[in-house]
């Protein structure tokens, strides 16, 4: 799609990519950028509006979708950005031992705030003939997460979501990317760059926002940043249960020595 003149929308927009998206947006010559986030910081984002909402929340997506095109017409592009990592829990005792509210409020934001807005702009793109989402997931949806089975979890849920919407709609001339980096030098990798997923190396959020972009502008549904990323997810689908093996042998090796 072309990015110059189109009406587009960030969602957790206030720091990190979401505020490189918005720039990288800008600079390719967006007619208009709204961004949106939980964070009143948003409103020093540099887009041309911005909505302080919580994306996880449909009425309040709803609403804010509503306002954006009202006041600058169809949207053309829906940056699905906002995500939550949560605590990493390196213990590595369970699993599942993140708290029920932790689970729901990863789902909540790392998936259903996907779906929220389709819900709203499916009907209108189809309507119009078109439009693009760009959803950011997470390497973590394709290769899993040490440390964070809610985050890994919620990945792999949100590109399975992308995945249906692409194929659901593409002969309504819908098309969907989805952004899958491993480390990015955000506040959410702060106090774990020594995580397994920082050792390809940690992008800035501007080369990431750039690569996105890219993927959007050739209409390209996987879009990989660390290019190494592509290397592995090759290796697990042909050999997915050596792939388990050696994965958990790097979190052995991440294992605080008791
Ligand atoms: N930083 C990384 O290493 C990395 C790697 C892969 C994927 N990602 C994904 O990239 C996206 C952006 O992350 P980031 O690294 O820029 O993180 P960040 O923490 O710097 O920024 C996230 C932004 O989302 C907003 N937000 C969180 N919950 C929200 C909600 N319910 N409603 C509205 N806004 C909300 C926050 O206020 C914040 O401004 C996330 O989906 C994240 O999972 C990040």
């Amino acid at each position: 799609m072309q990015i110059g003149g189109v009406t587009a929308v960030v969602t957790g927009a206030a720091k990190g990519i979401g505020a490189a998206l918005v720039a990288e947006l800008k600079t390719r010559g967006a007619a208009h950028v709204a961004a949106f986030d939980i964070s009143d910081a948003v409103n020093s984002c540099g887009a041309d509006s911005s909505y302080t909402l919580d994306v996880s929340d449909a009425a309040e997506m709803r609403a804010a979708i509503g306002a954006v095109e009202a006041s600058a017409g169809p949207i053309g592009l829906f940056c699905s950005n906002a995500g939550i990592i949560g605590a990493l829990d390196l213990s590595f005792e369970n699993a599942a031992g993140a708290s029920v509210a932790d689970w729901q409020r990863a789902w909540d934001v790392n998936v259903m705030a996907h779906v929220h807005a389709a819900a709203v702009l499916v009907p209108l793109m189809r309507a119009r003939g078109g439009g693009h989402f760009l959803q950011t997931a997470s390497a973590a949806g394709l290769l899993s997460q040490i440390g964070s089975a809610p985050y890994a979890t919620t990945k792999h849920a949100a590109i399975g979501f992308a995945e249906n919407l692409a194929i659901s709609h593409r002969d309504d001339g819908i098309r969907v990317s989805v952004l899958c980096p491993q480390g990015v030098d955000t506040d959410m990798i702060r106090g774990a760059e020594d995580h397994p997923a920082a050792m390809d190396g940690v992008l800035s959020a501007e080369a990431v926002a750039k690569a996105a972009l890219d993927g959007v502008e050739a209409e390209r549904f996987l879009i990989l940043p660390h290019p190494k990323v592509e290397g592995y997810l090759t290796a697990k689908v042909a050999h997915y249960e050596r792939w388990i093996g050696g994965m958990a042998k790097l979190q052995r090796g991440y294992k605080p020595a008791s």
